[in-house]
């Protein structure tokens, strides 16, 4: 049965079942890099939030867990370039090995901006992970250090990512009908 969201939906770029697959495999990967060294896993929100719940159980090295939220777009399917912190960290980050985890790496702001201020903040050493990277779109010289998926230049919601803050339940990947964005 389809979905009154799956309804609106063009195409499926990352299935459910390779999402998983790829997670594993960075949830071992990151074990590798930071066993023994106590990572702080930290969040981007929203859009991270599903990843994230996958990718720390994928990852089983003695760690924990924060959050920041941001934003930078305003409804929109192209980053204003302004990021404003919207929900700050909760706790001290001095001499800590950071898990940036984030849902897409685009223009790269939100990344740019946030390697420095947690920088500022006494970071011991930061590592970005990102679900998805479209670096086709980037204007700031910022890479991931990890990346699942490399996606062509199309805006794509589901597993995390939204369109007006709709399609983050969807469990894939997936590119709206273009008709979705003039009609809201
Ligand atoms: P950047 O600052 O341009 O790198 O954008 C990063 C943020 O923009 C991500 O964390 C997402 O929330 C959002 N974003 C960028 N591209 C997409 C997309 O294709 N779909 C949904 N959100 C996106
Ligand atoms: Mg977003």
């Amino acid at each position: 049965m389809k979905s009154e969201m799956e309804a609106n939906i063009l195409k499926v770029l990352i299935t459910e079942e390779e999402l998983h697959r790829r997670v594993a495999e960075m949830g071992e990967e990151l074990y590798r890099r930071f066993e023994g060294k106590n990572p702080l896993f930290l969040g981007v929100l929203k859009g991270s939030f599903v990843f994230m719940a996958d990718l720390v159980r994928a990852c089983q090295v003695k760690s924990d867990v924060e959050f920041i939220a941001v934003s930078s777009y305003q409804n929109a399917t192209a980053s204003s370039g302004r990021v404003q912190i919207t929900h700050d960290l909760q706790q001290d980050i001095t001499g800590r090995h950071l898990i940036i985890v984030e849902d897409i790496l685009d223009s790269g702001n939100t990344l740019a901006f946030l390697r420095q201020y947690f920088l500022t903040k006494g970071a011991a050493s930061i590592t970005i992970v990102t679900l998805l990277d479209k670096p086709s779109r980037r204007t700031k010289a910022i890479s991931a250090d990890l990346s699942g998926f490399t996606v062509p230049d199309e805006f794509v919601v589901g597993y995390g990512l939204d369109y007006a803050q709709q399609y983050r339940n969807v469990p894939y990947i997936g590119v709206l009908k273009p008709e979705v964005y003039t009609h809201g």
